[in-house]
């Protein structure tokens, strides 16, 4: 049996709870938040808990095995160092902090104890995110060019955070995973409307090794809710939308063809292109409710020492890039270099070695190698 805690009993909290509260030999012990009225709310909902408004209650506990954590971002650093040197392995939303540094000290500190650090990256246990990531890797959409993600609603406005690290923080995860490479530069704009000193919404333009341009528009001031990402290859085209729950995968077999362009160019003063336009597949996407997914891997990851999928350094990359898009914000849209803060044994390169070792890259002769000077 294993016993987690969870602090944090607002929106999304209780997802956790749940899922948890549904594994078989896993059992949710004390629920903790500050406010006693989610917590009156939480023992309603979830027999047998205890709740508590002291994190110490749910930090200390010696019968946790791990601590939950689901508050807002400004709080992740100091409940996260609290409970990796209290022994629990963590479970924390994301983004894991606000800075790169803090993170990394998170990483270093859940390493040297052997104690397993995931981070609430949940898309990448979304089973359409995964389809797409077969076709990616497979080959089958050729070449990336670039990839469009659309994250928009209105509310849940947040005042500790930008919409940029609340919204698009799940999409450079999505990135990240899709293409096994960090971005390493980027470009943004973004705005106040409401008047509270973060930006309701955001446009970041990131530029990934081989040449691959990928944009986000992050939102939570919008009439319509939109989690959609369109990939452009230039073999096909896919589109993935998770408002659209019994079909999130379309596969467009559409390109353009472009034959010698430079040879052309010369004798006819134009480039010859072609566009190609085929049938849309709607492949079968089956899977377990992702959080479900998510809470079940940590579980695993706790009782076998495995690496999560949705690992501190996966994390770690992302709130790199958060911090350098809110550096180009800050200076008018600005081209920001990302520094890697991944060691060269980075998570990113063993999983790049496992896409090669698959021989994926070999199958497809359009497929981009990512090598690792250009994540540098
Ligand atoms: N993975 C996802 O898809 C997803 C979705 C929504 C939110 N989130 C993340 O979950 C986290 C929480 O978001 P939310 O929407 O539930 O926010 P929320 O504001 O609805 O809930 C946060 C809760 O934490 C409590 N709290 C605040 N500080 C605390 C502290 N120091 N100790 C104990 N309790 C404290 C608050 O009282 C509140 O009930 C954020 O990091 C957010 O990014 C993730």
């Amino acid at each position: 049996m294993i016993t987690v805690n969870v602090i944090g009993a607002g929106r999304w909290g209780p997802n956790l709870i749940r899922a948890f509260h549904d594994l078989a030999e896993v059992r949710v012990h004390v629920v903790c938040d500050t406010d006693e009225s989610r917590l009156a709310l939480a023992r309603h909902r979830f027999e047998g808990i205890r709740t508590s408004t002291t994190t110490e209650d749910a930090i200390a506990d010696p019968k946790a095995d791990a601590v939950v954590i689901a508050t807002p971002v400004s709080t992740h650093y100091e409940l996260t160092l609290a409970a990796l040197r209290a022994g629990k392995h963590v479970l924390v939303e994301k983004p894991l902090c606000g800075s790169p540094i803090e993170c990394e000290e998170l990483q270093s500190l859940a390493t040297d104890r052997g104690l397993v650090l995931a981070v609430g990256h949940v898309f990448l246990f979304n089973a359409g995110i995964r389809k797409v990531r077969e076709y990616i890797h497979s080959g089958e959409l050729g070449r990336i060019f670039y990839i469009h993600a659309s994250r928009t609603n209105l509310g849940p406005i947040r005042d500790d955070v930008n919409a940029l690290w609340d919204l698009a923080s799940h999409d450079l995860s999505i990135f990240q995973y899709w293409l096994d490479a960090v971005p390493t530069e980027v470009t943004a704009h973004g705005e106040s409307f409401l008047g509270h000193q973060v930006q309701d919404v955001v446009i970041g333009s990131y530029r990934y090794p081989g040449g691959v341009m990928a944009c986000v528009h992050a939102s939570w001031l919008n009439p319509r809710k939109v989690r959609e990402i369109t990939i452009v290859g230039s073999r096909k085209m896919a589109v993935w939308d998770d408002m659209s729950i019994n079909e999130p995968v379309r596969i467009y077999n559409k390109w353009v063809e472009t034959r010698r362009p430079e040879a052309y160019a010369e004798k006819f003063g134009s480039f010859p292109t072609t566009i190609r336009e085929g049938d849309v597949l709607i492949p079968k996407v089956a899977g377990p409710e992702p959080v479900a997914a998510e809470c079940e891997h940590f579980i695993e990851c706790i009782r076998t020492g495995r690496k999560p999928l949705n690992h501190a350094g996966l994390a770690t990359d992302v709130v790199q890039a958060l911090a350098a898009t809110d550096e180009s914000l800050r200076d008018g849209g600005r081209r920001v270099r990302i520094p890697a803060v991944t060691a060269a044994t980075s998570p990113v390169e063993q999983r790049r070695e496992a896409v090669g070792a698959q021989g994926s890259k070999a199958r497809n002769p359009d497929y981009v190698p990512i090598h690792t000077a250009d994540i540098r």
